[in-house]
């Protein structure tokens, strides 16, 4: 038997200063931590957060209540009793920050019960390999107040043999980038992410400072080193238009389009996300028809980590957000409704970050091909990226990772 013994949360801070959920559970002898997340450019089909306060109270009185003497390892019936006793389709009684620190916390101590890493609990006798990091080089979006639309500029590396590797030529991109943004005289300083504050005058100006900074640090762009874009389209979708602020002019869902297709063959483009606004439909159905064969299509706004909103005819590709949907078990549901219907998927960190590494055990333990937490400064992204390493070590450190060039070709 592995049942709680007792569930407690404080409140703590996170990486834009703001106060966030940390949720511990105790076992006999052990105990499971997780800190909630929170994003700033977030879907409309998000679980709710509530005040920070009021989670921590809401852990602490009703939730504490309802799982003492539960037995932790049925990690199902655990969340089926957080989503039951919530009782609203959008966590927000308790509120989203409240239950994914919960969920994940006792995921950490049914692992630490069977003494085992949470990747290796998850993932059983079955064999790993470590998922391809997709790092953010410039922020931008909701995550630099607005000063370029597009909201990451990432880069993912088709050539690189490991997870160590990727992050050894990442590195190198990411000081490049810098390296070019000083000597354009621009003031260097970091969006919420880590990635550089961006300073160009338009959206694709940051697509040509990318290659340049990927030729810059000595690879070739494209074969070693690819760019993956998240656009994060709701944010800048307002009466049936596209409003890029920086370049001061609106489009047409047509003219976005079209845009993104002569962009896709004028740049080493692997990957897109969001490209169009999460009630966007239409748009979405038509550039998956025209370029779902060529580029990886992500729905993050689109789905919000939702088995049910799960369309491959909308995105070929699902971003997993553990607080977007609210429990571990959901999350999970996600990727496995995503697998059955022939999508892929990356785990995704949020803006609003921690030292919590819960994620990088999510996708090695479940098989999720890819990651993404950010950018290559900051602690709370580089616990993450450091997280990756050390379980590449433990699972013997070589051609370990995904094929990233069959991901990527
Ligand atoms: P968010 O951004 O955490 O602010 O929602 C991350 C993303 O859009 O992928
Ligand atoms: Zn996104």
């Amino acid at each position: 038997m592995a049942r709680i013994v007792d569930v407690h949360a404080r409140r703590v801070w996170d990486s834009r200063g703001r106060p966030t959920v940390e949720a511990e559970v105790i076992l006999k002898g052990v105990r499971g931590r997780a800190i909630a997340p929170a994003g700033a450019s977030t879907g409309a089909g998000e679980a709710k957060a509530l005040a920070a306060d009021v989670a921590v109270r809401n852990v602490n009185g009703p939730i504490r209540a309802a799982l003492l003497g539960v037995d932790a390892r049925f990690q199902d019936a655990v969340d089926a009793k957080l989503i039951a006793l919530d009782g609203t389709p959008d966590k927000s009684r308790f509120g989203a920050n409240a239950i994914v620190a919960v969920s994940l916390a006792c995921l950490h101590a049914s692992a630490a019960a069977a003494k085992r890493p949470l990747w290796r609990h998850l993932a059983g006798e079955r064999r790993v390999a470590m998922p391809v990091p997709q790092v953010q080089i410039y922020g931008g979006g909701a995550h630099a107040r607005g000063r370029v639309d597009i909201q990451d500029y990432l880069v993912v590396c088709p050539g690189a043999g490991s997870f160590a590797e990727s992050l050894e030529w990442i590195a190198e991109v990411y000081h490049a980038a810098g390296a070019r943004l000083a000597k354009k005289g621009a003031q260097l300083g970091v969006a919420d992410e880590g990635g550089w504050w961006p300073s160009f005058k338009s959206n694709e100006e940051g697509l040509a400072e990318l290659v340049g900074a990927i030729s810059d640090a000595g690879f070739e762009p494209g074969a070693d080193v690819a760019i993956a874009l998240d656009v994060a389209a709701t944010q800048f979708y307002r009466g049936g238009r596209y409003h890029l602020a920086l370049e001061n002019r609106s489009l047409t869902a047509e003219q976005l389009h079209a845009m993104f297709m002569r962009w896709l063959d004028a740049y080493p483009i692997v990957s897109i996300e969001d490209p169009f606004a999460e009630d966007d439909h239409e748009a979405m159905r038509a550039f998956t028809r025209a370029a779902g064969a060529r580029v990886q299509i992500v729905g993050d706004d689109l789905f919000v980590t939702d088995a049910a909103r799960l369309d491959p005819e909308l995105a070929n590709t699902v971003l997993l957000k553990p607080n977007q949907i609210g429990t571990v078990t959901e999350t999970l549901a996600c990727w496995d409704a995503a697998q059955d219907k022939g999508m892929r998927a990356i785990v995704s960190a949020r803006s609003g970050e921690t030292e919590d590494v819960s994620i990088v055990h999510l996708a090695v333990g479940w098989s999720v091909a890819q990651l993404k937490v950010g950018s290559f400064s900051r602690s709370e992204r580089m616990a993450k990226w450091n997280e990756g390493l050390r379980i590449e070590e433990a699972l013997g450190g070589k051609a370990l990772l995904y094929p990233a060039r069959k991901l990527f070709k």
